[in-house]
């Protein structure tokens, strides 16, 4: 079965490992603990097809070391910090920049994570998604603790990946 190497990147506390934890466990981490660097093997089907996944969870701090190491990209940012998008946006930049120079392939997904804290949303979805479609990343928005959204985010990551 073919291998996808997957990296969730994005600004500290936005959310990264609670949905790999959603994904992987079903349950929803509460407590916050920064991540060091973890890749969790696993096999999983995507429409029906079977993949071998090497996801990685980064910590918010050394982003640069894993953007040539991997082909498919999770960009995610919390839709009630400003800051994490602006940030979101940046490494999507730096990604298709730096692939585009040596002409690998990539796949990325945009997420803006904590839906479920939509009352004090400060990016609109509008303007994600318009961002999404000017750099053709697929585009979700998420709640690991609410659960909604989280698998379709690394199934699309397979699915664009397979369009290569
Ligand atoms: P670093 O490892 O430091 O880079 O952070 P991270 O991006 O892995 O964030 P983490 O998964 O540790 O989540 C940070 C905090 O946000 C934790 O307290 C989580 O419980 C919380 N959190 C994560 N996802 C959600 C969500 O969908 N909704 C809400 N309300 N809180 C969330
Ligand atoms: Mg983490």
């Amino acid at each position: 079965f073919r291998d996808y190497n997957i990296v969730l990147l994005g600004q500290g506390g936005v959310g990264k490992s609670a949905l790999l934890v959603r994904f992987t466990t079903g349950r929803f981490i509460h407590e916050y603990d920064p991540t060091l660097e973890l890749t969790y093997d696993m096999c999983y089907e995507v429409d029906e097809e079977p993949a071998v996944l090497h996801i990685t969870d980064t910590a918010s701090a050394n982003e640069p070391v894993y953007l040539s190491q991997n082909e498919g990209f999770i960009v995610v940012y919390a839709i009630d910090e400003p800051r994490t998008f602006q940030t979101a946006k940046q490494l999507i930049k730096l990604i298709r920049e730096l692939k585009k120079q040596r002409g690998q392939h990539t796949a990325i997904v945009l997420v803006g994570n904590k839906v479920d804290l939509n009352h004090s949303r400060s990016v609109s979805n509008k303007e994600a998604l318009e961002f999404a479609s000017e750099y053709e990343c697929y585009f979700h928005e998420t709640s690991a603790a609410n659960n909604i959204n989280v698998k379709v985010v690394f199934q699309d990551a397979v699915r664009q990946l397979r369009l290569y």
